[in-house]
């Protein structure tokens, strides 16, 4: 049987994949440090587990409104006005499947065939997946280490034609930790204020910030793109709730509505209890996420320095996440590195190298060209202390073979 056109335009997400793979290894008794994965390694903090289990016993099992409890979407309000000082009304928020489906639900409301979306690169995996699958257009502008990975309005500009739906601002950012500062975002957001484009920031690390920084949303920067923007988020990052599958967004009440059509045609509704849950992530006591930001700094410091250690490795300090995207071009030029591009039959120079570190140290990686830079590995550092030394010393033998 034929399968649909669309399944021709996108591929499965390459972090899952690493994971699954670095998973399947360790299932094998192989011992395989694992550096792919996207979520934080502490439990879901014990009050938000207590409230979907009371949520159970209350028989909150049922059906809820397709956009969410109201509950939970009266709680997000409250969160935007004491996280991001933003003003929202209830019927300006809904709630889907995870952050990720939040994305995916809006490009389905936003898109026309051919539609463009201007997606900065280093970039989510799934953002040019996910709008391919609407029948959308991504449109990369690339980026490096000379801008710290963000764009410009210069390079914004360049990028903007009569086929631009939407642009997307995701700070800090997956894979690179760069995050923007407020003058950049009102860069930014004055040359926006031309344009009838809307400006999806996806701001799930928001609380995942170090070096002393501080987040701000760009309608923090400039409030007159308030009807042009939906703000995304969810609770998966900031409080290790990655399997409830809870996301949210913010913005233009008609665009709300819409997605929640959408989503009352496929997914009904998020699950009754993860909602309920979220509601004590959102609402209950916060300080959980000074504990996590206090051992993913002390792994950020020692990731790169670690890496930075390594001939051939450059990596840059993130501002915020939970990843590493150190430079290894470097590596490419090595004399040793000749036998791994003829032994390694993956078809980018970053995939070679992955695979070099899976079968050599026994180390998952996840290649840049996933993120849109094969110059580049993805690390994350949500994993032990321990994993991140052993993981480091294997990395570190294993290239010093090839340089
Ligand atoms: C940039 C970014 N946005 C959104 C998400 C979605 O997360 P979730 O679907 O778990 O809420 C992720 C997860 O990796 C991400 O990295």
């Amino acid at each position: 049987m034929e399968l649909a056109y669309r399944l021709k335009k996108i591929k499965p997400s390459a972090t899952l994949a690493v994971t699954a793979l670095a998973n399947s290894l360790k299932a094998q008794g192989v011992d395989v440090i694992g550096f792919g994965s996207g979520e934080p390694d502490f439990d879901t903090p014990q009050p938000i587990k207590d409230a979907a289990i009371k949520a159970l016993a209350d028989g909150k099992t049922k059906y809820t409104p397709s956009g969410g409890i109201p509950e939970l979407k009266k709680a997000i309000v409250q969160k935007f006005k004491r996280d991001n000082n933003l003003e929202y009304k209830v019927s300006e928020v809904t709630v889907n499947c995870g952050g990720k489906h939040s994305f995916y639900n809006l490009m389905q409301v936003l898109l026309n065939s051919g539609d463009e979306v201007i997606i900065p690169a280093p970039y989510w995996v799934s953002y040019p997946d996910i709008v391919l699958l609407a029948d959308g257009t991504p449109v990369v502008i690339h980026t490096d280490e000379l801008t710290n990975f963000k764009i410009t309005p210069e390079m914004l500009k360049k990028h903007i034609n009569k086929k631009t739906k939407a642009v997307i601002i995701n700070s800090p950012s997956n894979p690179t930790g760069s995050m923007y500062t407020l003058d950049e975002l009102k860069a930014l957001g004055e040359l926006l204020k031309n344009y009838d484009i809307c400006i999806i920031t996806d701001d799930i690390y928001e609380s995942i910030v170090y070096n002393g920084k501080k987040f701000y949303n760009i309608l923090n920067a400039t409030p007159e793109l308030k009807s042009k923007t939906m703000v995304l988020n969810g609770v998966s990052k900031t409080y290790s709730m990655t399997g409830w599958r809870i996301g949210y967004m913010a913005g233009d009440e008609t665009i709300i509505k819409q997605v929640e059509m959408v989503q009352s045609q496929s997914v009904s509704n998020p699950t009754s209890i993860a909602q309920w849950a979220a509601v004590e992530a959102i609402m209950g006591n916060q300080s959980f996420i000074d504990e996590m930001l206090q051992a993913f700094t002390r792994r950020k410091e020692m990731i790169v320095n670690g890496l930075n250690e390594i001939n051939g490795v450059e990596c840059h300090n993130p501002d915020g996440a939970f990843y590493v995207f150190p430079n290894v071009k470097k590596i490419y030029q090595c004399n040793g590195f000749k036998h791994i591009i003829d032994n390694y039959k993956d078809d980018s120079l970053s995939s070679k190298l992955s695979s070099y570190l899976l079968e050599e140290a026994r180390v998952a990686v996840v290649p840049g060209v996933a993120f849109g830079s094969d110059n580049n590995l993805r690390l994350s550092f949500a994993t032990s202390d321990k994993s991140i030394i052993e993981g480091l010393k294997r990395i570190k033998e294993a290239i010093e073979k090839l340089v």
